[in-house]
């Protein structure tokens, strides 16, 4: 595993425990001040710790006075309740909230990973793959129909209202996402908006909190392959990652190299996500009789029984972009 994203991952979790604690700090010097017969609790149960100690180090007596010693505890901590709940506090007010209770926010639980922790690895390796996409500069907003009114010719308004509809189901697909939300596979030619549409879910899809990773297949690919076959400790689980991710965005399907290693690769990617009831969007510039060519029939049958197939029509918008102003993406 990659240290930098180990040492982030432990940031984060190191981060939520000592914000956890600073805030429980601030509980208690508010609380303190409002009720003194709190501060006066509060200071009995600090105690606590120092007294047991010193019965264990005496020797006399021992289980009686601990038990004593647990009682009184229990008893104060009770009235230090009560008396918060008196004063509009909830009961619990003065507790520490760690993020994850299960091993307060450490990131290790009986001597392993916690798997909060092994959720902020994934978050991490997840930002990295994300660095590089250009998910900002495609979103919704940014996604016009005009172009699909051009050029006018006598198909245009099938374009415009195909496009309309795809548009819309993309909307509503991205706002009302769940891991366990359809797979699409967007097909269509060169610069028709593929990309830019499932950036632009990837965008709102984020936004909710979700883990989402989106790549060109082929890059995805390569880097499978070089953990796979690398001698080097391998930086990134990237295949788990990929098998897992709330939402996995293969763009360009059909550019790889035609290997079997990545034939096995796409197979078990497509199967174990359709096994999972995990989410997949994929792109590509084949359509569905290339497609069925291209690949093996174990892989287009269940792209074909499980994804939701959109055609996206259309001028080359790339093409388009660039005339007007400038080159586009
Ligand atoms: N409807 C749109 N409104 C505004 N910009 C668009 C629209 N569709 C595409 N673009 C822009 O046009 C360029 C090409 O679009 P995109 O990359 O999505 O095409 P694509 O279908 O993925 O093409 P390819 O098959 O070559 O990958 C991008 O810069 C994209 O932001
Ligand atoms: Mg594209
Ligand atoms: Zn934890």
């Amino acid at each position: 595993m990659n240290q930098s994203i180990f040492q982030e991952a432990m940031r984060t979790v190191n981060e939520r425990r000592v914000r956890a604690q600073a805030e429980n700090e601030r509980r208690f010097r508010e609380v303190n001040e409002k009720l003194p017969q709190i501060a006066e609790i509060n200071h009995q149960l600090a105690q606590t710790a120092t007294k047991f100690f010193e019965v264990v180090k005496s020797g006399r007596d021992v289980e009686g006075r601990i038990e004593e010693l647990r009682r009184q505890n229990e008893q104060a901590q009770e009235m230090s309740s009560r008396i918060l709940t008196e004063n509009g506090y909830p009961a619990d007010y003065l507790d520490v909230r760690y993020t994850c209770e299960k091993c307060q926010d450490t990131g290790y639980f009986e001597g392993r990973y916690c798997e909060c922790l092994q959720r902020a690895i994934a978050s991490a390796g997840i930002a990295r793959m994300n660095e590089n996409a250009q998910l900002r500069l495609s979103t919704f907003e940014q996604f016009s129909l005009d172009y699909y009114r051009l050029p006018r010719t006598s198909e245009d308004k099938d374009t415009y209202e195909t496009m309309q509809r795809v548009y819309h189901s993309c909307r509503k697909y991205a706002d009302s996402f769940t891991v366990h939300s359809p797979s699409i596979l967007f097909y269509g030619r060169t610069g028709v908006g593929k990309t830019h549409l499932s950036l632009a879910i990837a965008d709102r899809v984020l936004a909710q909190g979700y883990d989402v990773i989106y790549d060109s297949i082929i890059n995805l690919l390569s880097r499978v392959e070089r953990e796979h076959f690398g001698r080097e400790e391998s930086e990134l689980d990237t295949l788990s990652l990929l098998l897992g991710t709330d939402l996995l965005i293969l763009d360009d399907l059909g550019t790889e190299w035609n290997t079997p290693f990545y034939v096995a690769t796409i197979y078990n990617i497509v199967n174990t996500r359709i096994n999972k009831g995990l989410p997949t969007i994929i792109n590509t510039n084949l359509d569905l009789l290339d497609l069925r060519s291209r690949y093996e029939e174990r892989i287009v049958s269940r792209l074909f029984a499980v994804y939701e197939t959109m055609n996206i029509v259309g001028p080359d918008i790339r093409l388009l972009k660039k005339k007007q102003n400038g080159p586009a993406l």
